[in-house]
């Protein structure tokens, strides 16, 4: 009897193992989870993807202009990438609109950012570059904490 309460024991740490490491890998590598929210969302603007997004979606400070389609691959691509995080890092998913989560709004600052290096490296003068590149990755590099050391 209590050679079989043991085995229980064992089985359930065994288990519980199996669906922290699950869990962990989800964390670790939000690709998949984040394809299918654009999927998903893809499917909801059928026939719009052409559109401006600002017709096509109800929160846009920035990227208003851009077609509703590339708006999703800013997002897949450049945003949740770079910085190596799940879409849910900077929203609900039951509410894309909303600006609830600080690293959404941060997100817009750091565009800013981004467009205000890009302006000063264009003025160094003998550098010559008329279109210099400095993205989220420029920084980010896949975290959402750039690193300091090498
Ligand atoms: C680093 C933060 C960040 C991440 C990660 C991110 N987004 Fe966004 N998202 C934003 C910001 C900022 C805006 C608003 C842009 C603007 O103001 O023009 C936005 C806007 C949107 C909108 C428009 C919502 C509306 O109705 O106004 C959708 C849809 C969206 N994102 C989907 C996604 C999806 C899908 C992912 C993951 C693949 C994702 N986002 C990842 C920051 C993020
Ligand atoms: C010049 C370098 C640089 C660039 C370019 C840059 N960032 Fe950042 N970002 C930082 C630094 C530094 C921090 C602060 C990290 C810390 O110490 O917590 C930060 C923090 C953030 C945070 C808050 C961290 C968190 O946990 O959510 C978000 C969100 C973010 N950046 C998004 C972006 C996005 C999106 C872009 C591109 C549009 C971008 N950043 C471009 C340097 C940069």
């Amino acid at each position: 009897m209590a050679k079989h309460s043991h085995s229980i024991v064992l089985l359930a740490a065994a288990a519980f193992a199996a669906v922290t490491s699950l869990v962990a890998q989800e964390t670790a590598n939000p690709a998949a989870e984040n394809a299918k929210f654009v999927a998903e969302l893809k499917a909801k603007i059928a026939g719009k993807e052409k559109a401006p997004a600002k017709e096509v979606f109800k929160n846009l400070k920035m990227f208003g202009d851009m077609p509703a389609e590339r708006l999703l691959s800013v997002m897949e691509g450049g945003f949740a990438k770079s910085l190596g995080v799940s879409c849910t890092h900077c929203h609900n998913p039951a509410a894309w609109e909303s600006d609830e989560k600080d690293a959404k709004q941060i997100a817009r600052d750091m565009s800013a950012l981004s467009r205000s290096i890009r302006d000063q490296l264009k003025a160094i003068d003998k550098l010559g570059i008329r279109n210099p590149t400095v993205n989220c990755t420029t920084c980010h590099r896949g975290n959402t904490k750039p690193a300091t050391t090498l």
